[in-house]
């Protein structure tokens, strides 16, 4: 798959600003593909925008749709202000804050990529609640040997056990790039 010009200029603002935590292939592609196979009126979630590197890749697979829409949120609002120099499509959008205390109000969503600490790391069970049923959620760097410190990996262990043991999900772990995992929730 090309990168697509908003990929390229996320990729660009991570360089200048010295950010060094955007997803990385196959993430990305990967984004973008499930992003097109939203259901008519589909609702796409991030959390954690960086520069807008995921974003980029999920807008990509809405390409030619205006039904569906995708929201990213960051609590750096350095970053949200590095996010809005490129020019998005209509239905994306940014929402400045701590994912934790946003999760309640956003409602439910068909696709979620978890990459912020708060949701992930940490209050996981709110993301799995703003998951619709059918909606997939994406985590990627679960690759435990890339990490040394103990409550790290510990983080890791809990967020893969969580989601291959929760009755409501279907999910996989696919060892390629940083370690993607996906879960499904059942219908
Ligand atoms: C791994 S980076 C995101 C990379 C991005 N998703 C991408 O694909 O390029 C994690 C981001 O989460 C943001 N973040 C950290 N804690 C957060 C929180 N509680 N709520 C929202 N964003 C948070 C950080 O500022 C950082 O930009």
């Amino acid at each position: 798959m090309s990168v697509p010009e908003l990929v390229a200029q996320a990729q660009r603002r991570a360089a200048r600003l010295g950010f060094g935590m955007s997803c990385e292939d196959p993430v990305g592609p990967l984004l973008a593909v499930l992003a097109a196979g939203v259901p008519e009126g589909g609702r796409i979630l991030e959390l954690g925008t960086g520069t807008g590197t995921g974003t980029a890749w999920l807008a990509s697979g809405l390409t030619g749709r205006t039904d569906a829409t995708l929201t990213t949120v960051e609590l750096d609002p350095g970053l949200v202000a590095a996010f809005r120099e490129s020019t998005w499509p209509a239905w994306a959008e940014i929402i400045e804050g701590d994912a934790a205390a946003l999760l309640p109000h956003l409602g439910h969503f068909d696709l979620i990529f978890a990459d912020a600490v708060a949701g992930k790391w940490t209050d996981l069970a709110l993301t799995l609640d703003a998951l619709a049923p059918g909606g997939v959620l994406v985590v990627d760097d679960m690759d435990l040997s890339r990490y040394t410190d103990p409550a790290h990996r510990a983080a890791v262990r809990q967020v893969e056990d969580t989601l291959a043991t929760d009755p409501r999900l279907l999910t996989v772990h696919i060892p390629a790039g940083t370690a993607i995992t996906l879960a499904t929730r059942r219908r």
